[in-house]
Parts: structure tokens; sequence; C-alpha cells
């Protein structure tokens, strides 16, 4: 057994402690109930396996297996595996939202890994949540920190044609309710969707998150595209479980390798990918932990000159079991890397630069990974729009909008709640047509707890009738990365803060011209002050428990909607302890 002396890790505190022997016993002995050998106690690195399995969490149902890969890796490097389960925030089931629970999931992922005896951590990541909310706790602790994501479900395919998660939904939803299909149909897409383990397959926010912990470099090369159910996805849980054990030995803690310079890469490869607009929020929640500065300047400059290349669905055709067959993200990378337009010299957890694992990647199918001189879309990235309705910055995915709507004005038809919006969205009475601009408020950070993903509102009955299927719609919500239109979303301040998107009434004129990044109310700064000050925010109806303590310390979506006394790196050292 390794002497005090003699203690190379933060885990010999507990399990090799000479000088705290009453401790040591405790600490020790009850591990030794799992039937755990004496060597595996004798100072070598114990790795945290950090799982967000749970049966509720359907696109992370499998990662019990994924755990045993790693362990496997682990037991290989001679390190010792410790499996633990954290809050697991499921997007298909959580109610309100589950956004809402990402922070009180990083609160307990960085308590976990900070007050127990790890040394390194793996953090198992798939469903939207679940990948911000493991590396917002992980980041405010510090420790060597691998992910590995559990990779998308396979392709959907349904009456002949391939259906994407989510965005089949949001279709076949608009074509029930122009009865264009009927409730048969409906369900029977249903369950042609969903075949198999792993999550969304679409570009949404899982895949997009995915490609951020890959681009980041806080993963193996390949970790994003790789279908659940493939083998290879286990091979490389397997070599992630391997790898954390030299990075405990080589100090390769986070901080390390998550730096601004590989923030403006994910950005930028973001573009690249189409990614979904919740990146925006999750990556300045990172950085925030992280302290680094992220702010949406760096969106707009690091997202300039930036196509789309990959054709996938929200923006494009494909799903993500064809973009790991034409190569995944190392193919966007090595496009990226070989116009110059990343930081090649970006550190990644195999100790290895950004340029030096993915330069020579090959790309099987351009049509998949379009080039950079044929991409899918010219001007993709995220666009940040200002003006008078959102002085903090709004946001819109180009490459899932229309383009005849990007320089437009229209019509506001406004709906102060979700609610309302329900209840009139349908109205043959409601005064709208095509070209009118939906506006819906208080579904920010503090108006809707959690920021529901409710930007992409269903176009109105008689507009969808009429063939048309997209309308500018403006909130201060966030849309699932799945969704697409062109919708402007996260705009700051919100209304229920009485940000300026509160003032906007029924019937004034809005002007979006996206390509200048403006977006106003047309209507005099006078008005629209004399409007906030009588305005009354619908404001959401909170108790208390863990809702109170979010409305009452969440940021502005601008800054990552997390709360503001979880920002910040407060490392791996437990101050007082006891036995
Ligand atoms: Fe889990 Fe889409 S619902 S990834």
């Amino acid at each position: 057994m390794a002497k005090d002396k003699d203690k190379k890790y933060r885990s010999s505190d507990w399990y090799n402690s000479k000088s705290h022997r009453r401790d040591t016993f405790v600490h020790r002995g009850w591990m030794r109930n799992q039937g755990h050998p004496n060597h595996l106690f004798d100072g070598r690195p114990v790795i945290g396996i950090c799982n967000t399995w749970s049966e509720l969490t359907p696109c992370n149902g499998h990662f019990r297996e994924i755990a045993e890969s790693v362990r496997r890796g682990v037991y290989e490097a001679g390190g010792f595996p410790l499996e633990f389960p954290v809050f697991s925030a499921s997007e298909s089931n959580l109610r309100p939202t589950a956004m809402l629970f990402r922070n009180l999931a990083s609160m307990d992922v960085e308590e976990a890994i900070r007050g127990n005896p790890m040394d390194g951590v793996v953090l198992l990541m798939g469903c939207d949540k679940t990948t911000p909310s493991l590396l917002m706790g992980a980041a405010s602790v510090d420790l060597p920190t691998i992910g590995v994501s559990g990779g998308p479900m396979l392709n959907g395919h349904h009456r002949g044609e391939i259906l994407g998660s989510g965005t089949g939904v949001w279709k076949l939803d608009a074509d029930l309710n122009a009865g264009v299909i009927t409730e048969e149909d409906f369900v029977e897409a249903e369950i042609s969707m969903s075949r198999s383990k792993g999550n969304c397959m679409t570009m949404g926010t899982a895949s997009t998150m995915g490609s951020m912990v890959e681009s980041l470099g806080m993963s193996l090369p390949g970790n994003a595209a790789i279908p659940a159910v493939d083998a290879r996805r286990y091979a490389l849980a397997y070599m992630s479980g391997k790898r954390i054990v030299e990075m405990v030995k080589e100090n390769l803690v986070m901080s390390k390798i998550v730096t601004k310079k590989s923030f403006e890469n994910a950005i930028k490869v973001n573009g690249a990918i189409g990614g979904s607009t919740n990146a925006v929020i999750h990556l300045a929640a990172i950085a925030g932990r992280m302290e680094i500065d992220l702010s949406l300047d760096d969106w707009e400059k690091c997202g300039k000159e930036i196509p789309t290349m990959v054709n996938l669905q929200p923006s494009g055709k494909y799903l993500m079991e064809d973009f790991y067959y034409a190569g995944g993200v190392p193919v966007v990378i090595k496009r990226l890397l070989e116009k110059g337009l990343l930081s090649k010299d970006a550190l990644t957890v195999n100790g290895k630069t950004i340029n030096e694992n993915n330069i020579d990647a090959k790309c099987w199918n351009d049509d998949v990974i379009k080039t950079y001189e044929d991409p899918l879309t010219k001007d993709g990235g995220i666009k940040i729009l200002r003006g008078n309705i959102a002085p903090n910055g709004a946001i819109l995915k180009p490459s899932a909008a229309s383009p005849h709507l990007m320089q437009h004005t229209g019509r506001a038809v406004v709906f102060e709640s979700v609610e309302e919006f329900h209840t009139k969205i349908h109205d043959p009475n409601l005064d709208v047509d095509e070209n009118c601009i939906l506006v819906l408020k208080n579904c920010g950070p503090k108006g809707y707890p959690g920021m529901a993903e409710v930007g992409n509102m269903i176009l109105p009955q008689k507009v969808l009738k009429k063939g048309v299927r997209d309308m500018i719609r403006i909130s201060d919500a966030r849309m699932s990365g799945t969704a697409f239109g062109t919708v402007i979303l996260h705009t700051a301040p919100e209304a229920a803060v009485k940000g300026p998107l509160a003032a906007v009434q029924n019937g004034d004129e809005i002007s979006v011209d996206v390509k200048n990044g403006k977006m106003e109310l047309l209507v005099s700064s006078e008005t629209i002050e004399k409007r906030l000050k009588e305005y009354n925010p619908v404001l959401p109806e909170v108790t208390g428990g863990y809702q109170k303590l979010y409305v009452d310390h969440v940021m502005q979506a601008d800054k990552g909607a997390d709360l503001d006394f979880l920002v910040g790196r407060r490392g791996s050292v437990v101050k007082r302890h006891s036995h």
C-alpha cells in the first residue's frame, strides 16, 4: 500500500491515509462490501463513471452497457472504475421542460465528483440536457475528464422514406393540423421513428452537443456520430476508459483542454454542422463555469465565413447514421482546418491537437458532408439579431430558415403567454396571415422557468391550409434543435423582467433584417418606455422548492441561463471532512 508521502492521487486521501486511520477504515472498509479485492485500494487512479442512465431518459437507456465498456478499459489501464448515477434530465419526459433541471443536474454532478474519492471522471451523456449538465458540473471541479456520448438512434424509416427524430414530428404535426394525414398515420409514423437505442438522430441538440464535445476536444475523435447500437460505440467507450487513466497520470485536467480557442473552434463547427440554437446557451454556461469569457459577439465573429456543410435534418436531408458513414465530425473539422478556420493547436483529451486528430480524415459521401466550396447553405452559423426589441441579442439559425423571410417587415400578432397562444392560434377569427410576425412573450428563463422549447410556434391552421409552412416567429423562448423555420429565439432581456419584447402589441410593425443583424419594433422609444412602465408580465406560479431557487437566480439567455451562484471553477479540494 502507498505510504502518505507517496500518495499521488486525490483518492489516496480517502483510501491510503496513514495519518487518518479511522477515515481510511471507513472509506475503504465499506467499499469492500461490494467485493472489490484488496489490491484495487493500492493507490491506483480511481475513475468515476458519471452515468445519466435512466429508464425515464430513453435516449440514455443503454448507458449501463456503455459503462461496462468504459469499466473494462479502466481496468485494462490499471485504474479502479466506480460508476455513480446523477440526475438524468430527459428531454422527452420531463415537465415543464428538461432545461429547468439542467442546472440542478449540474449541481449534482459537481458535488458528486468533488465529494467522492475520484481522480478522474468519464461523463456518459446523450439526451440534450445531459451533455451540458455534466460538462458544467465537471468544469466547476476541473479533474481530468473525458466525455463519452451515447450515440444517435438508427435512422427512422416510414413508408419508404427516412424519418428524423423531432424534425419528422413537427412536419407530421403540421400535416395533421392541415388535415393532410390521419391520426392513424400519425401513430404509425411514431412507431417507425424511434427503432433503436440512442438519442435523436437528426442534428438536434443531442447530436449537436455530442459534436460540441468532440470539437471542444473533450472526447476521443469520432465520438459524436457513431450510432448507439454500433459495436464501434462500445470500442470508443472502452478506449475512453483506458485513456482517462493516462489522463490522471498526466494530470490533464479539463481546463488544460477547454480554452477560449476550443470554444471558438466549437462555434465554427456548430455553423458547419448546422447545429442547434441550444448550443449557444449551453456553451455560454459551460464557459461561465470555466471562467472563460464567451459572449454572443463571439458567435457573431466566429460564425462569419462558416457555411453549413453537413446535409442533415433539420437543415438538410440526411440523418446521423448517414453522417457517421460519411466520416462524421472529423471530416467537418478537417474541412475547416484546411481553410485555416480553426485553431489547429487546440489540445484534446488524447493528448494530441485537433489538427493531429482530424487532418487525415476521409469523406466517404460528399452529399452528406458537402464541401466548403459547395455547401448546403453559404451562411451557416447562428445569426445574432439586436435592436430595440432585443438590446442584449436574439438568435436565429439561417440554415433552418426561409430565405424569402430573411428581410421582412410584418404586422405583429402577439401572445402574452404560451397558454394564450394555444387557445387562440387556430381560432378562425384570429387576424393573421402569412406576412404577419408571431410574437410570444413570457417564455424566457424566468417567465416559463426553464425557458421552454416553444419558440417554433405552430402556424395558424388557416395559414397552413394555404400550403404555407413558415412565418417569422419571435420569442424569448428556445426551440428544439430538431425544429426549423424562420424562428427568432432567446430574445434578451426576456418579457418577464420587462425586457422591451414586453412592449410589443398587436398591430405593431416589426422589421427583421437578418443579413445586417437587426430587429426593430417600429414604434417610438417614448411609446416603448411608457408601455414597459405599465406592463404586467404573466409570471409563473412558483411556491417553493428548486423552482424558487431557479427563478430567483437564473441569468438571462445571453449569459447561458445558469444560476448566478454556480458560475466559476470551485476546484476539487474538499476543505473539511469528518469520521
Ligand atoms: Fe433525448 Fe432528443 S429526446 S435526444
